[in-house]
């Protein structure tokens, strides 16, 4: 269904063309160039004449003036002139119904779509590093992913989500030798990576002293290679290990993969790749290594095979994203990566064209996101300067379930809920600005629940839900959408109208937090109307039923908003 700007954009459309039959250079639909005024007084859209001034040689004035005069949808709005802009107010009563109805109607898919049909998204996130801890630096690409296959899905995309572990390198040569030499099975199994990254961080001190430790890790990462048994299996091992803790993490978060395909399983893979390289003659020979040459788009050389032949990080992304091609024969394949491996993927995408892929001219694309820092300083294990994940999520949950048994002793599920508020605080203030801005990570602000958070937009969903539950049964009447004729009602009726177009923004833009945008002015709109309005007032049944059809709205709204994002919406708190 059309919302109500569309509508209006609509009509606006046909009164230019029979005032103006000569206009030209307008869009078909005009609704991306209506503006929203800077004050309410002024109209709920604008119409810029600027433009069309120009190809008509009009005064923009003028033009408004001509419009105003011919513009005749008086269901929809009515027009006013205000300088060079035409001003549209809403015909209240009647956008009421209609937003109303087809918000209802559409239930739990307002908002949603086909327009994806037919077509799949791929979409690389998380994407951890085998034995290590899982830390806020993955938090970003965790929740904006699965907030963008969610969004996707929606849609009516087919997506892949792809955990492309970073399960190979040297290094786990270097741990299963840290392992044979200092490390026991049940430490490590108690432990978790904690032990795991011990051993790591032990094997490296040793290896100063005794440089023969590093052959030993390199022989080790060999018989990876070759498939040797033991190694194998200690290797697969430290995975298991590894995974396991995450998937608590993923667990808690409620993020899922379709897909656990790392580097690792693209070994052996890339021979054919280095192979197709080769032919198409783009391999060239760099003291002793094999790269692909960059410089005339501006880029440093594309590392291929070092000179001991071993592969690298770009050879296996090669074949990763062949592979996703020719399996799932993708239409995107995004890649939610920091934006600090900005030029691994232009390079990534530059040597695919070069081998003719197309494709990765248009399909590919890096989602990239700001850096994380605590409290002012660069993330590093080896100073301290670091969160892991799982203590962030407890302190969360720990926080809310403190305030919940404190203003709500008698809540049923009170654990269940405080994860939900817990994980619910920690997802939105990920996702609340614009994803390339850089995240200072504080503990006060991650656990904050007043003001614009994760929690007080649930709160707001568990307050709808309220006083639904406290609604008298008003089957037999008819709503009376006058009532809602007041600002904070009408202002409460363009978001829910304008939410569609927001999710398909957020698609566009792979921006995630324009959806933690709209579901908190929502929120905010929603305990506006709550404190100047009574929802439920004996004498008046048909108003009554219109506010609560409204609030009914709002709380699918602000629930498919929080389900989008990846936060869940408890009914009570
Ligand atoms: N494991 C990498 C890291 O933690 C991210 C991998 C991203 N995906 C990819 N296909 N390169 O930095």
């Amino acid at each position: 269904m059309k919302d109500l700007k569309q509508e209006v954009a609509l009509s606006l459309r046909q009164t230019i063309e029979r005032v103006y039959p000569a206009a030209q250079g307008l869009p078909e639909d005009l609704s991306g160039l209506l503006e929203i005024p800077p004050e309410k007084k002024l109209g709920d859209y604008a119409f810029p004449c600027f433009k069309l001034s120009r190809s008509l040689r009009q005064a923009p004035p003028a033009i408004a003036q001509a419009l105003q005069a011919a513009f005749d949808a008086p269901h929809l709005a009515r027009a006013e002139c205000a300088g060079g802009y035409l001003n549209f107010f809403l015909n209240r009563g009647n956008f009421a119904k209609s937003t109303l109805d087809a918000v209802l109607e559409a239930g739990a898919r307002w908002g949603a779509g086909q327009e994806g049909a037919g077509k799949t998204v791929c979409l690389d996130y998380s994407s951890i590093n085998i034995a290590k801890r899982f830390h806020i630096g993955h938090l970003s690409t965790t929740v904006l992913g699965n907030s963008l296959k969610k969004i996707f899905d929606f849609l009516g995309y087919k997506t892949v989500s792809i955990n492309h572990l970073g399960d190979w390198g040297t290094q786990f040569g270097k741990m299963i030798a840290g392992y044979k030499h200092w490390g026991d099975r049940e430490t490590i199994e108690k432990g978790g990576v904690e032990e795991m990254t011990k051993l790591y961080v032990r094997f490296n001190q040793e290896a100063e002293k005794d440089p023969a430790l590093e052959e030993e890790g390199r022989a080790w990462f060999k018989k990876i290679e070759q498939g040797d048994e033991e190694a194998l299996s200690i290797f697969r091992w430290f995975k298991d290990v590894t995974l396991k803790d995450a998937m608590r993490v993923y667990d808690i978060l409620g993020v899922k993969f379709d897909s656990y395909a790392g580097e690792s399983f693209y070994a052996d893979k890339t021979g054919q790749v280095v192979e197709e390289l080769e032919q198409k003659g783009l391999l060239i020979d760099s003291d002793g290594a094999k790269v692909v040459d960059l410089e005339e788009y501006g880029m440093p050389p594309c590392l291929i095979l070092k000179s001991d032949g071993a592969t690298l990080y770009h050879t296996r992304d090669l074949a990763a994203a062949l592979y996703r091609k020719n399996t799932y024969d993708f239409d995107q394949c995004l890649y939610v990566v920091a934006y600090q491996q900005d030029l691994h993927f232009r390079q990534l995408f530059k040597v695919l064209e070069l081998m003719g892929y197309d494709w990765a001219k248009t399909q590919m694309k890096h989602v990239a996101f700001g850096m994380v820092s605590y409290e002012g300083q660069a993330l590093s294990t080896r100073k301290g300067v670091m969160i892991y994940l799982d203590e962030l999520l407890q302190r969360a949950q720990e926080k809310a379930l403190d305030i919940i048994t404190e203003k709500s002793p008698n809540l049923e599920n009170k654990e269940e809920i405080a994860r939900q508020v817990g994980v619910g605080a920690v997802v939105y203030s990920t996702l609340q600005n614009g994803r390339i801005k850089d995240i200072d990570f504080r503990w006060d602000r991650a656990l904050n629940f007043d003001g614009e958070t994760g929690p007080y937009v649930q709160y707001t969903h568990a307050r709808c839900c309220s006083v639904l539950r406290k609604a008298p049964d008003l089957t037999s009447i008819a709503p009376d959408y006058a009532a809602l004729d007041n600002d904070e009602c009408q202002q409460l009726l363009l978001l829910l109208s304008r939410f569609p177009e927001t999710v398909r923004d957020a698609a566009d833009k792979y921006e995630p937090s324009f959806i933690t945008r709209a579901v908190t002015d929502l929120a905010k709109a929603y305990n506006k109307f709550y404190y100047e309005h009574r929802v439920l007032e004996e004498s008046d049944p048909a108003g009554t039923l219109a506010r609560l059809l409204l609030t009914r709205a709002v709380k699918n709204v602000i629930r498919t908003g929080l389900t989008l994002i990846g936060v869940e919406a408890p009914e009570r708190m």
